[in-house]
């Protein structure tokens, strides 16, 4: 784990070192397999600048390039994880890992870019985009921001805009949860998705209906159960299947694309596939807790064992983790974040009394691309190229900021990684690289390790972490991607059809 001191140094072994740590920003990987999401080769990466400058057979270079050997080797864009929670106020207390552990756990483990949540302060856009501006200064890798809109007024709606035109966020997160602090009901819902679709900004949804979570809460203490297997009680998956429906509906009755975050059940998956058979553009993005873990965890008589695995919505039944694997796989959900928002033993114990007062949250920013790797590619269930798909290439597409993320394209950022799937990976608390000091995933093994990540036409890690606090750059995101095509031509129809109700089939109208 990351010191504090070294946060002050930089992490390079254990002291910033800038001789040992610069190159002459002149990389060669040579002869490995280079992976995009639409297609794979054996070729050399060249990388200049911070740029990938050429993707080719035999590329031959002078010598003061580094050169690395990548033969029998996966050479891929960085991971993008969409969805993590970084320097969090939340819950009585503040995430463990902040802008620099974090992100160096996400080199260590391949990945190169983060969209965290800005959180508004007192519901104010501005001063929450300005808040995170200086959390995240001290970046070592590239990062972009969505933003949750905790409640609803004019300010709100004209600060929507600023966001989106002058500050480079492309998408607003809603809670349909957390009743009393950031859940907005479904009038405001209903707002906030057509100012989202006005300024081309992408609506993404908590769904999990807040009102039903907090009676369930209120019927578990009132049968005196007060310990960590309340919260998976109180919260059952209906309640998230319920809300994934709602908001899937109001985004149909909007006609705007609708992004669902953490989708933990098979509730919420049957919505979100049964939406995308009637043609509807709604993405669903399990995170990898929902993937690989189950709820046993939580019936561990073990406080500080079961409080560890408390996030919302909850870690589901054994099957769940199955199902949500096979949509994934098939394309029903399309990427694959972390929701990485940790939180130490001592933090978690503030609802040692009261299972409604631990800290919601579990680590993976440095395990995603690991485990995803081991669960589906090792596993023989998806290609290389989907992997490249839902971890990378996929987020960067939704979020426009694709090829320059999220592909090994001359001209793109030299943000990527060198996998050796015959390398075995191990995660323990131990040797991993957040601060938190526990790992969901403790003991976990599997193929497939990450030798090299370059970020940046950086090397910062090879086995050693050689980041730079200040290094990373923040992401701007234009709005309308490619989610927006065809809305306006959607929205025509829909109106002629008020004439003519024959001319098309939603409905919608
Ligand atoms: O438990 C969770 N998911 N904590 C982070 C906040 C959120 O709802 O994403
Ligand atoms: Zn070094
Ligand atoms: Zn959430
Ligand atoms: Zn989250």
């Amino acid at each position: 784990p990351i010191s504090e001191s070294q946060q002050l140094q930089g992490v390079c072994g254990l002291e910033w070192d800038p001789a040992l740590c610069s190159t002459s920003g002149k990389i060669l990987i040579k002869g490995g397999t280079v992976v995009n999401a639409h297609h794979k080769e054996v070729a050399d990466v060249y990388i200049q600048d911070g740029v990938i400058a050429s993707v080719r057979p035999n590329i031959i270079v002078s010598d003061d390039v580094t050169i690395l050997d990548a033969t029998g080797k996966y050479v891929m864009p960085g991971g993008i994880d969409p969805h993590t929670h970084l320097a969090m106020e939340f819950m009585g207390t503040e995430t463990i890992d902040d802008f620099f552990s974090g992100q160096a756990a996400a080199l260590a483990g391949g990945t190169t870019m983060h969209i965290d949540f800005v959180i508004p302060v007192n519901g104010n856009l501005s001063a929450g985009f300005d808040l995170y501006m200086n959390k995240a200064k001290n970046s070592v890798m590239d990062y972009g921001f969505h933003m949750a809109v905790t409640k609803w007024d004019e300010t709100v709606s004209e600060d929507m805009q600023i966001m989106v035109n002058e500050k480079g966020i492309n998408s607003f997160k809603f809670f349909m949860a957390y009743k009393g602090s950031f859940m907005i009901n479904d009038e405001l819902l209903l707002q906030a998705l057509e100012r989202c679709k006005k300024l081309g900004a992408l609506p993404m949804v908590h769904a999990e209906n807040g009102d039903a979570v907090a009676e369930g809460q209120r019927k578990m203490i009132e049968l005196g159960i007060t310990g960590p297997k309340g919260h998976p009680l109180s919260r059952p998956p209906l309640l998230e299947g319920e809300a994934t429906a709602r908001a899937i509906r109001l985004a149909r009755f909007v006609n705007t694309p609708l992004y669902v975050v953490h989708v933990m059940s098979i509730d919420a998956t049957e919505e979100i596939a049964k939406a995308k058979m009637s043609g509807q553009k709604v993405i669903g993005e399990p995170v990898v807790s929902g993937l690989v873990l189950n709820d046993s965890w939580l019936w561990n008589p073990e406080f500080a064992t079961a409080a560890q695995y408390v996030m919302s919505p909850p870690i589901r039944k054994s099957g769940h983790d199955k199902s949500l694997q096979a949509a994934l796989s098939s394309g029903i959900l399309q990427l694959v974040g972390t929701d990485h928002c940790t939180f130490t033993k001592t933090q978690k114990a503030l609802g040692i009394d009261d299972f409604r007062k631990i800290p919601n949250g579990v680590n993976g920013i440095e395990e995603r691309m690991h485990l995803v790797w081991d669960l589906l590619v090792e596993s023989g269930r998806i290609s290389v190229m989907d992997y490249v798909r839902i971890t990378s290439t996929e987020c960067a597409r939704i979020f426009n900021i694709y090829p320059r993320k999220g592909a090994i394209m001359e001209g793109s950022d030299a943000d990527l990684i060198i996998l050796n799937p015959n390398a075995s990976f191990k995660i323990s608390a131990a040797s991993h690289h957040s601060r938190c000091d526990t790992n969901v995933y403790e003991g976990m093994t599997g193929m497939g390790k990450v030798e090299v990540t370059i970020s940046g036409g950086r090397i910062v890690w090879d086995g050693e972490l050689k980041v730079k606090p200040g290094s990373g750059k923040y992401i701007k995101m234009p709005p309308f991607g490619y989610l927006f095509e065809g809305i306006e031509k959607a929205d025509l129809a829909l109106l002629s059809s008020l004439h003519s109700p024959s001319r098309i089939g939603r409905s919608a109208a």
